[in-house]
Order: C-alpha cells, then structure tokens, then sequence
C-alpha cells in the first residue's frame, strides 16, 4: 500500500468486505428517499463550519444539489447527496427526528464509515514510514480531522442523451484523500495531467478502492503531491441514475 500512490497520485487499494457494504448503503439511501418525504428531508440537514476550514461549510445528512450553472453543453451537478458521520445520530437524536425506518441503514453507514476510518489509518501509518516529516497518523487522529471523515452517498439525476456529458464539473477534492468506495456503473474520469491534460476513464470493481490525493495533500506537502481532479460524465444515457459512494479522509493542518 502507498508506493503507487506516492509515484502516480492514486492506488487501488483493496478493501475486503467493503463493497456489500457500499451496495447496502447506496440501497439504504433509495429507501429513505422513498420514505422521507421532500418536506421532511430537511430535518436531516446540518450545517456544520469547522474550525480549521473557514471557507468551506459541510453539511451533515441530506443535502440536494439542483446544477443550475452549464458545463460542457450538459446540466451540471443534479444530484442527491447523503453525508454520514458518527455525529449525525446524536444530531437527530437531538431534533427528535425519526430514524426507526431507517435505522439499519444508518447503521450500515457506520459500519462502512468505520471500515474506511480503519484502512485510512494503515494509510496514512504507511505514508509516514515512505514519505516522512508531515506527521500525517497524528493529523489524521486530531479529534478535529477526526469528525470531519465523511461518507458520501450520491445519487445522480436521471439523464437523457440530450444532457449527454458532464454530470459532475471538474474539480480537485478538498480533503487531504478521497476513497472511491463504489459505484452503480462507470462515469469518473481522473485527469492525472491536471484539466487539460488528457482524461483516465475509472472502471471500478468490487472490493477495490480508488484512493487520490485532494487539496490539503497538496497544502501539506507544500505541492509535492497534488491533488487528483476528476469529473464525471453521463457516459450510458441509457443507463439507470447513477449512484457512488466515496470516503473523504481529512487532517489537520496546523
Ligand atoms: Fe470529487
């Protein structure tokens, strides 16, 4: 683990297990589509301002993106999208908000959420071994990075051939490394030469994860590794909404 990341920028690493998990969780997240009803969706959002990131607000539970701005000839970015961390449950709890249809769902988001926390630790253990001085295990661990590794669940808009390619703008993560858990069919497509380089078309197969470097990578190790960009595109028209799960594992930086 970590040597093709440290030459190329990304690694497939193999998570044993994950992708049952990554399959119950997209799952989980149809169904609380269905039964939380649009009204009530926004009791399960939180928005949460870190301390260490002042210009970026993530948001806990539900979130619905509309991709109002053009890409490309395409609609950008129309999408729904699921943010888990082990707080969320206390934060309902908090609302009063019923998760009992949901909650084995919820629970599976923390199995899974935990699983990447595990293999991000090794991670990040096997990048201080090969590529010490930044102290990345302990800014991994700081209780402040600590709550903000978020588990992703995304579901596509439905898409005709009519708004046939970006589905997903291009941009750079900004934590310090993504997890591409899973996906329901292709679209990612990293561009390992930056944007105008030519793009990688990702093919995912189970139990096999992307993981790339995003903004903070690049801030800590003053550029020497950069963040990946990627985007997604509608590459089947034909194909069902498409849905992915993704882990961001963050630091600190101070
Ligand atoms: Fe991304």
């Amino acid at each position: 683990m970590g040597g093709e990341f440290l030459q190329t920028g990304r690694e497939i690493v193999p998570i044993p297990g994950s992708y049952a998990l990554v399959e119950k969780v997209a799952e989980g997240f149809g169904r609380f589509l269905e039964l939380v009803q649009p009204d009530q969706r926004e009791r399960w959002t939180y928005e949460v301002l870190p301390n260490e990131d002042p210009d970026h607000k993530p948001d806990d539970g539900y979130m619905p993106r509309k991709g109002d701005a053009k890409v490309s000839g395409g609609r950008d970015d129309i999408k729904q999208t699921f943010h888990y961390r082990p707080r969320l449950i206390k934060l309902l709890q908090s609302r009063n908000v019923d998760c009992s249809l949901v909650r084995d769902w919820l629970e599976t988001c923390a199995e899974l959420h935990e699983l990447c926390v595990a293999h991000a630790s090794d991670f990040v253990r096997w990048l201080d071994a090969h590529f010490p001085g930044y102290n990345f295990t302990g800014r991994f661990h700081d209780p402040r990075s600590r709550d903000a590794n978020v588990l992703r669940i995304l579901r596509y808009a439905e898409r005709g051939p009519g708004d046939s390619l970006t589905v997903g703008k291009y941009h750079v993560d900004r934590n310090f490394f993504t997890f591409a858990l899973g996906e329901s069919h292709p679209g990612l497509r990293i561009f390992p030469e930056g944007e105008s380089g030519a793009p990688i078309a990702y093919r995912a197969t189970p139990d096999n994860v992307l993981a790339f470097p995003g903004a903070k990578f690049a801030i800590l190790t003053a550029g020497r590794i950069a963040g990946l960009g990627h985007d997604v595109v509608n590459e089947n028209p034909a194909a069902p909404p498409r849905w992915s799960v993704v882990f961001f594992a963050h630091v600190t930086l101070e």
